[in-house]
């Protein structure tokens, strides 16, 4: 049976956004799972129900009759999924798409501080092969994006570069590609996915737009804004030394020196190969980079 209804928790955050759009354009019944303090507004259309994001119970009513659970809270919160899982499962849910969206967390695909940075999302993953053993009714899928490249570049400046100030950090030489998904694409690929509920269930996914550099990323910038941007230098050493700083004090914002180090730096093959993804077998359609770009450019001038 397709699925109907989806329940998506985050559905107001930075990619809980896009997802309602596209599952309300492909025809899916959206349902919010708000906390009970929100203020969040959604499209019309969406059911909000409001729920103790820290109970099973309450969980489990808000689950109710509901075909998928999608996470998307924000990162802080992945810690926090056993019990969604728990609460999916007890309501009956067929498929739980957890909060995976960015590297992929799978053993041995992470090192470093990243691992432990996103040992939640792993342990997350582990625990839902459990439960889809335990509950043949209950399946998964993890979807792994790499970077948001419109959301990066307009957040905490992870690709070095700061389009309000004008200026771009390079990292090393600048030349490295790394892997990235825009949020329109990420949100396809989340209803590609639910469309094709028999072969995409119980399956780690990854999908990847576009590999960019971040001096390919300058000169599109530049390009596009008409504008120059003042550029200075760094070393992922640098920046490493910084992350480990801020990691002493206890400081969640070396997350992002992180993100720069394992995505950025000289030295590392990123490229992720074509078998490897699942755009293909996804019908995933790349949007022309220069097309992201001036749609970034656009959104900082609004
Ligand atoms: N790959 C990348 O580059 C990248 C970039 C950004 C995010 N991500 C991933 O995408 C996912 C979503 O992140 P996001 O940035 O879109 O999240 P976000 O914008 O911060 O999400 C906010 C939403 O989460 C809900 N929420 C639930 N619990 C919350 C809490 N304790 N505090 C604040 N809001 C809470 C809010 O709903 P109510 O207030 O209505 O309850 C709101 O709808 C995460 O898994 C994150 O790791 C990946």
């Amino acid at each position: 049976m397709p699925f109907k209804t989806v329940a998506v928790v985050g559905a107001a955050g930075s990619l809980g956004r896009p997802i309602v759009q596209a599952l309300l354009a492909a025809g899916f019944k959206v349902t919010a799972v708000a906390r009970e303090s929100s203020t969040s507004t959604y499209p019309e259309g969406v059911e909000v129900r409001k729920a103790d994001l820290r109970s099973v119970e309450s969980l489990t009513k808000a689950f109710a009759g509901q075909d998928v659970v999608i996470m998307t809270p924000p990162n802080t919160e992945s810690g926090n999924q056993i019990l969604f899982v728990d609460a999916a499962v007890a309501a009956g849910v067929k498929r739980f798409l957890p909060a995976e969206w960015g590297h992929n967390t799978r053993p041995g695909k992470l090192s470093g501080p990243m691992a432990d940075m996103l040992s939640d999302k792993t342990k997350t993953v582990d625990y839902l092969i459990e439960q889809a053993k335990q509950h043949p009714n209950f399946t998964w899928t993890g979807i792994a994006t790499r970077m948001f490249l419109d959301w990066c570049l307009a957040n905490y400046n992870i690709f070095g570069i700061n389009f309000p100030a004008k200026t771009a950090m390079i990292i090393d030489s600048g030349n490295a590609l790394t892997p990235t998904s825009s949020l329109p694409f990420v949100a396809q690929s989340v209803v590609a996915v639910l469309q094709r509920e028999g072969q995409t269930a119980n399956r780690y996914i990854d999908v990847v737009e576009h590999h960019v550099s971040q001096n390919q990323l300058v000169r599109l910038i530049e390009e596009e804004a008409a504008v120059k941007l003042a550029v200075t230098h760094t070393t992922s050493k640098e920046v490493a030394r910084i992350r480990d700083e801020k990691m002493a004090k206890g400081d969640w914002t070396a997350f992002i020196e992180e993100l720069q180090v394992f995505g950025l730096s000289d030295g590392v093959d990123r490229w992720v190969k074509e078998e490897e993804i699942a755009n293909a077998e996804l019908g995933l359609q790349a949007r022309d980079i220069r097309e992201i770009i001036r749609e970034f450019v656009k959104s900082q001038s609004a």
